[in-house]
């Protein structure tokens, strides 16, 4: 058995089934960029049946990256499977990853198949995929509520038709780590051309077991994990990429095989999908929360002091903790930034968009003495997001708050290129902003979501705001960052109305 652990990463399309967490195709590709960089071995990029700006992403992550496989996601039919193949048509190494239901109530309810119809449709499937490219991957949806004898039929199956990855999903996050371990030792087992095929898994969270169930699926022969950054995905999300990396990489007296990733870019992408999604990191959550290297207890800081073992399990250094560097301040050049940039991973495709960026940082280091490099992460996703096809923009804006007063918003945006005038009253500043927003828009979007954090720390720190939005069933979030949290709550409101613009009806892939 290979002691190579093949890691599936799914953020850009199971991670962008959460609730609110679309991304727009720049957005897509610099995700895309970061897990390249952390040499993660297959970025599913999306399913490009789904919408015209999902087809778009897709093509555009698969025409970028040349250090990964990029796949495209199919349901068993043939124009899901054309149009992945189309997607995927530039990729320097492409996948289609094509999938049925084969759980008793999946299979009656929802496809209303019969067992012989859905074994039919999945070879007729991987045949069709293998017309578009010899990397085929075959999923059993709800393989974790499917009968064990009809799972290694259709595999079997599957496999004899071309499959070269076969998926086992716990598509309803509701297996247990012996159970599910067990289900891949007896497919191996039992499937007479199992060693055709590389075994994947890919769990939901639903029980909290999404980790827990993928590494008994490894110790028990699964050579792929799907999985997300920050554990991302559909309802509780899914195992995280970051939890099964490292308790992989750390308990290789356990492992009989590792990953070959780059883990030091493991904080970098945290912290681009937190901000992309607007979905931020729990403090306490496992390697990228704030709080997994810190040491409150003065019995922990003294043991780690005399020996870092003593509490430490892991190097923070080796997921990509640093230092905050301090970057120079109001007096530095364009070309300081453009340098500490690049070492963050980070360029721009035009001079424009560079210029675009200075000057963004240096309105910044007028307000703000030290900029961190988490500043500048925040101030490239405007960067970027704040692209020539936005719609509404903020022109200017003049708030009045003071005791014994109501607060009040004059707000001017250019909606459309034509600039609108609005002026409105609050409970507070922030709630008139998006009061005076919403008489020139009239978006009839419900706010469900309204969330400040600081990015680094101080009273000058840029408050990083998220704005989720609601209107016929669509959920948008968006993200704004500025020294004055009035304006980052703005700018937020205004990248989650533009999003509801750009960001297509896209189909959901279970349905
Ligand atoms: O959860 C699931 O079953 C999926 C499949 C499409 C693999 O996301
Ligand atoms: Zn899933």
């Amino acid at each position: 058995m290979s002691d190579k652990l093949i890691i599936f990463d799914t953020t850009l399309r199971d991670g962008e089934q959460s609730p609110g967490a679309s991304m727009t195709r720049e957005e897509k590709i610099r995700i895309a960029k970061v897990l390249e960089r952390m040499k993660v071995d297959v970025i599913e990029a999306g399913f490009p049946v789904a919408s015209p700006g999902d087809f778009e992403a897709v093509k555009a992550v698969a025409d970028t990256i040349k250090e990964s496989t990029v796949c495209g996601l199919a349901r068993a039919l043939n124009k899901d499977i054309d149009c992945a193949g189309e997607a995927l048509k530039g990729a320097t190494s492409s996948r289609i990853h094509t999938f049925i239901a084969t759980s008793p109530i999946h299979m009656e309810k929802k496809l209303r198949m019969t067992p012989d119809q859905v074994v039919e449709q999945a070879v007729a499937a991987v045949k069709r995929a293998r017309q578009h490219t010899d990397n085929v991957e075959f999923s059993p949806e709800d393989a974790g509520r499917s009968e064990l004898d009809f799972l290694c039929r259709v595999i079997e199956a599957v496999i004899d038709a071309g499959a070269t990855t076969i998926n086992i999903p716990d598509t309803v996050g509701y297996n247990v780590p012996h159970q599910f371990g067990a289900l891949l030792h007896n497919l191996l087992e039992k499937i007479p051309n199992s060693d055709k095929a590389v075994f994947s898994v890919h769990c939901h969270n639903d029980l909290g077991l999404a980790v827990a169930n993928s590494l008994s699926a490894v110790l028990n022969g699964a050579r792929q994990v799907e999985c997300t950054i920050n554990g991302l995905g559909e309802r509780a999300g899914n195992a995280a990429l970051e939890e099964i990396v490292m308790a992989v990489r750390t308990r290789q007296d356990i492992f009989s095989c590792n990953t070959t990733l780059d883990t030091s870019q493991i904080i970098p992408a945290s912290r681009l999908v937190a901000g992309i999604t607007g979905f931020p990191v729990q403090p306490n959550k496992a390697i990228v929360g704030a709080n997994a290297f810190a040491h409150e207890s003065g019995i922990h800081q003294d043991g780690v002091l005399k020996n870092r073992e003593t509490y430490e399990i892991m190097r923070a250094e080796d997921v990509g903790w640093s230092k905050n560097h301090i970057i120079l301040g109001k007096h530095s050049g364009r070309s300081a930034l453009k340098s500490r940039l690049k070492e963050l991973g980070i360029e721009f495709k035009s001079e424009e968009s560079l210029n675009q960026a200075f000057a963004r940082f240096k309105a910044l280091a007028d307000k703000k003495h030290e900029i961190f490099d988490d500043d500048l992460q925040a101030l490239v996703s405007e960067t970027t997001s704040s692209s020539n096809d936005e719609h509404i923009k903020l022109i200017s804006m003049k708030v009045c708050s003071e005791t014994g007063e109501t607060p009040s918003a004059c707000l001017t945006l250019s909606v459309d290129s034509e600039e609108k005038t609005a002026t409105a009253e609050g409970g507070g500043p922030v709630d008139a902003a998006f009061k005076a927003i919403e008489k020139i828009i009239q978006s009839e979007t419900e706010l469900k979501l309204y969330s400040v954090n600081n990015i680094t720390s101080g009273t000058d720190a840029q408050g990083d705001v998220t704005v989720r939005l609601e209107k016929s069933n669509r959920v948008v979030n968006g993200q704004g960052a500025d020294t004055d949290i009035v304006i980052a709550s703005v700018k937020s409101y205004l990248n989650a109305l533009n999003k509801f613009i750009l960001v297509d009806e896209r189909a959901h892939p279970q349905l």
